[in-house]
């Protein structure tokens, strides 16, 4: 048993979680950022969906690290410092810390920090040379500090994987990559998973998985604000919708009420008229020429592409681009 791990914690407070619902209820169009999905229980049920029979991303992505593992040791060179943002259970960075063997230190950066705690202990235990510097955060806001390792970093190199980077419109994943890119410095990579366009029914399927999982992972997020905040959204009049918005090129998914209610939060009064929704979360598909725009934009240059037999998903090594 090694020791325990110390976890950096920048972890936001449930002050911002109640101000940013409010924020987003009294939006025209009522939204709910997607990063408040991932409770402990969240976390579990997106576990549950990556290992779904329709939702293709996690295990076209593993098979797509597993059979270019070397060229992408090769892309993220020797000595560096491997930054995973939104790490979860770590389970595609083992494949890449198998291969990694002179990392400098490894930081998984997650929000929710008892899934964080369990899993950076884990990997510690796993890799016992490696140095894991924990961090509860949120990593779109930039007010955490990385930690120092005790080695030498001969780069920055963050970890993105999931294709999670879809969660942003494109504006923001701009201004993403770019807060990357300034995390980064010269010299510093990004290897990154990045879903692509397809058929729509494929995509229908992943985010409408016949075991209602998705549902649930969906309809969590009001459980969770229920649990959290003081709030009495009742779960069995709302439903799960996900839907492909082609114009957009992103799967979007909301919680739709099923009659007309009033929800109180905090406080103040929210109604619904049968039919309204709420946004839970974008899923922006790109291709590989898109998301090449976008790269440039947010200061990075695509060095390298790696994709499936099927073109489904990618894998990408971006390095930065500035002087
Ligand atoms: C973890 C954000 C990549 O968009 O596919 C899965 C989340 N939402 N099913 C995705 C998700 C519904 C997932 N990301």
């Amino acid at each position: 048993m090694a020791r325990p791990l110390k976890v950096r914690d920048f972890a936001p407070e449930t002050d911002s979680f109640l101000q940013e619902v409010i924020t987003g209820l009294r939006k025209p169009v009522r939204e709910i950022p997607s990063k408040f999905l991932y409770d402990e229980r969240g976390s579990r049920l997106f576990d549950e969906i990556t290992r779904l029979d329709e939702y293709y991303p996690t295990r076209t992505e593993i098979m797509i690290l597993q059979r270019y593992i070397g060229e992408i040791v090769e892309c993220i060179g020797h000595g560096s410092m491997l930054i995973e943002y939104g790490s979860g259970s770590s389970e595609k960075t083992r494949i890449l810390l198998n291969h990694l063997p002179d990392l400098a230190a490894y930081v998984p950066i997650d929000i929710s920090k008892e899934h964080l705690t369990r899993s950076a202990q884990d990997i510690a235990e796993k890799y016992p040379h490696l140095e894991v510097l924990p961090v509860a955060a949120d990593y779109n806001d930039s007010s955490f500090r990385l930690p120092s390792s005790s080695k030498t970093v001969s780069h920055r190199v963050v970890y993105y994987p999931g294709s999670t980077i879809g969660n942003f419109h494109p504006p923001e994943a701009v201004a993403f990559l770019r807060r990357i890119a300034f995390l980064c410095g010269s010299g510093g990579g990004l290897l990154l998973g990045v879903d692509l366009k397809k058929d729509p029914a494929i995509l229908h399927d992943a985010y409408n998985d016949r075991d209602g999982v998705t549902a649930e992972f969906n309809l969590n997020l009001l459980k969770r604000i229920n649990d959290e905040l003081d709030c009495d959204f009742q779960l069995d009049q709302w439903r799960h919708r996900a839907i492909y918005n082609k114009e957009a090129g992103r799967i979007e998914m909301h919680v739709v009420s099923l009659c007309k209610q009033a929800v109180h939060l905090n406080g103040a009064v929210i109604e619904f008229e049968e039919g309204d929704s709420i946004w839970t979360e974008s899923s922006y598909k790109y291709t590989v020429e898109e998301f090449d725009t976008i790269a440039a934009r947010g200061g990075f240059e695509v060095e390298k592409v790696w994709t499936d037999p099927e073109d489904l998903f990618s894998v990408q090594y971006l390095t930065t681009s500035m002087t």
